[in-house]
């Protein structure tokens, strides 16, 4: 069984492990935990998390869907749809009328758009080397480009109504 809530501190080394395998290497830092709103999925059996969402207010109000991973032993169950609606309900609660999400796009392929349209975002348009200046200055590296990430980023918007 699976359920969705809000990080705890006992999480991290879990949420680093995933993140390091399905993002990259120091792709998430501790300071992203910390000023992000993080969401897990634990598998409730063997008490540990298996999938995480990050999402923030910035400080103009846009709100953003910042990134999701899910563990690959746990894919195709619905956990990575399930933590971006929590992600976006959280969002709602905090005023957003608009929420963006960065969504990572390589061989032409954007692998999280099914997550990201069921929960009724849309593509806007597209960013060439979206992480670059990001992956330089934080040393992560990259699934596909290794260091110095060239990936492009396609926005994907969900806007409220009234
Ligand atoms: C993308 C990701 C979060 C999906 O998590 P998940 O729990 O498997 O997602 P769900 O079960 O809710 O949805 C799965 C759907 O995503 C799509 N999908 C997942 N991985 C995919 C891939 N590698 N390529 C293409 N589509 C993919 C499938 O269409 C699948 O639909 P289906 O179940 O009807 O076949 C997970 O595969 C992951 O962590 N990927 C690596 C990190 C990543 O790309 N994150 C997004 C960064 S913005």
């Amino acid at each position: 069984m699976i359920r969705i809530r809000d990080m705890q501190s006992a999480d991290t080394v879990e949420i680093f492990a995933i993140a390091d395998m399905q993002l990259g290497k120091n792709y998430i830092t501790i300071d992203d935990l910390s000023v992000c709103n993080v969401i897990v999925a634990e598998d409730v059996v063997l008490q540990k998390s298996v999938g995480f969402c990050l999402s923030y207010v910035g400080q103009r109000g846009d709100a953003y869907v910042r990134t999701v991973a899910v563990n690959p032993d746990y894919s195709g169950r619905g956990i990575g749809t399930d933590l971006v609606a929590k992600s976006v309900e959280y969002l709602k609660c905090s005023g957003a009328k608009k929420i963006m999400s960065p969504l990572w796009k390589h061989d032409g392929i954007v692998n999280s758009e099914v997550i990201f349209r069921r929960n009724g975002f849309v593509p806007v348009h597209e960013i060439p080397d979206y992480w670059l200046k990001d992956s330089i200055e934080k040393g992560y590296s990259c699934p596909v480009c290794g260091k110095g990430c060239h990936c492009t980023c396609v926005m994907y918007e969900l806007t409220m109504d009234n």
